[in-house]
């Protein structure tokens, strides 16, 4: 098979993060076509964009993502409707900061689920009810986010129960990053255990592997992850998956910056021995996706080509990242053929 799509097929899902502007690009739409079979809207799902005041929707640029893939075949992930970036503040704060009551933020997140789900019925095969969750460390498993402040420890219970009453027939994800570490396993786990015992609709954890090239461990404990996840019961995803090339740490302190110098080396294009070292991490991957048949259900890139990673911008704006399967050209890179090979 020469596509992701066509070696994929009737086994899994294979998608990609697209912002619908760049649909434009008659050579990127061309590439998302034959490649993918499966859609997420980079940024147009999340509750600021598509629902920025209590009685205004802005349904436009979700609804061309899900155009595009119908006219292709393809399905759609809705991502996200609870989550503490890119939401609205009129959602769970008042005018002076201070959380809203509970009934009030109920209702505003009930609002919120019941329009847009509805909006999309039919039409999107699952969603990211709750993104971002979990804390990154101590032993509160929960992030302090609005959401909760105002409602309380229950309301990512309350989201997934008002996501199953606004769409019966939609799949209802958990979805997080650094979900294969073993700390924010557990915590997971908790997650877990803690909806199936309210009694909620959960069909898979999304696991969002945005992974680094000098983090080898990453791929044994995406393996060990999904086994743990699977032995409670639910689907496995890998919803944001790219490989970062840029020497940088993000857990701890010491996030180099460009400004310290060296952080930005790739600026003039990917040595092939490190477009070699990132094929090889992809492949792992793939092995390790190929391990769990039957749980591992979809696999979304975040993203198409390099030029189009959110990683060109995070968390230092302004450097040459080289994440993900295309060239900034459309070209594929030693990673495509390792994806192809071994999905
Ligand atoms: C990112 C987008 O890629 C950017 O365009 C935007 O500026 C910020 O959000 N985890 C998530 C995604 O769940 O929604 C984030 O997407 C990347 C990290």
């Amino acid at each position: 098979a020469g596509t992701l799509r066509e070696a994929a097929e009737g086994r899994l899902l294979v998608g990609a993060a697209v912002m619908s502007r760049r649909l434009d690009d008659r050579g990127l739409a061309t590439l998302v076509a034959e490649q993918f079979n499966c859609l997420t809207g980079e940024n147009e799902f999340k509750p600021a964009p598509i629902h920025p005041q209590p009685d205004r929707f802005n349904f436009e640029g979700a609804d061309r993502i899900v155009a595009f893939a119908q006219a292709h075949d393809m399905e759609v992930i809705g991502h996200t409707l609870c989550w503490h970036s890119q939401s609205p503040r009129w959602m769970y704060q008042g005018p002076d900061g201070e959380p809203l009551s509970r009934d009030e933020a109920l209702r505003n997140l009930e609002g919120h689920i019941d329009a847009v789900m509805g909006h999309f019925k039919g039409k999107v095969v699952g969603w990211d009810v709750v993104n971002e969750a979990i804390s990154d460390a101590g032993d509160d498993h929960l992030r302090n986010t609005l959401a909760r402040r105002a409602i309380g420890h229950d309301y990512i219970v309350k989201a997934f129960e008002l996501a199953h009453e606004a769409d019966p027939d939609a799949e209802l994800y958990y979805n997080d990053y650094d979900n294969e570490q073993p700390e924010k396993r557990e915590k997971t786990l908790r997650l877990i255990r803690e909806l199936k015992a309210a009694g909620v609709r959960l069909d898979a954890v999304g696991m969002q592997c945005h992974f680094r090239l000098d983090e080898p461990d990453a791929p044994d404990l995406l393996d060990r992850a999904i086994a743990a996840y699977a032995a409670e019961g639910v689907k496995v995803m890998l919803t944001e998956l790219d490989v970062d090339v840029l020497p940088r740490r993000t857990r701890g302190a010491d996030v180099v910056t460009r400004e310290r110098g060296g952080a930005d080396p790739y600026r003039d294009g990917l040595p092939p021995e490190v477009a070699e070292a990132q094929a090889r991490y992809y492949a792992r991957i793939f092995e390790v996706v190929r391990k769990h048949p039957g749980v591992v259900t979809r696999v979304t890139f975040w993203g198409t080509h390099d030029g189009a990673s959110w990683l060109n911008s995070f968390p230092v704006r302004g450097r040459t990242n080289h994440p993900l399967l295309w060239d900034r050209d459309l070209e594929p890179k030693p990673a495509f053929e390792a994806v192809l090979e071994t999905l």
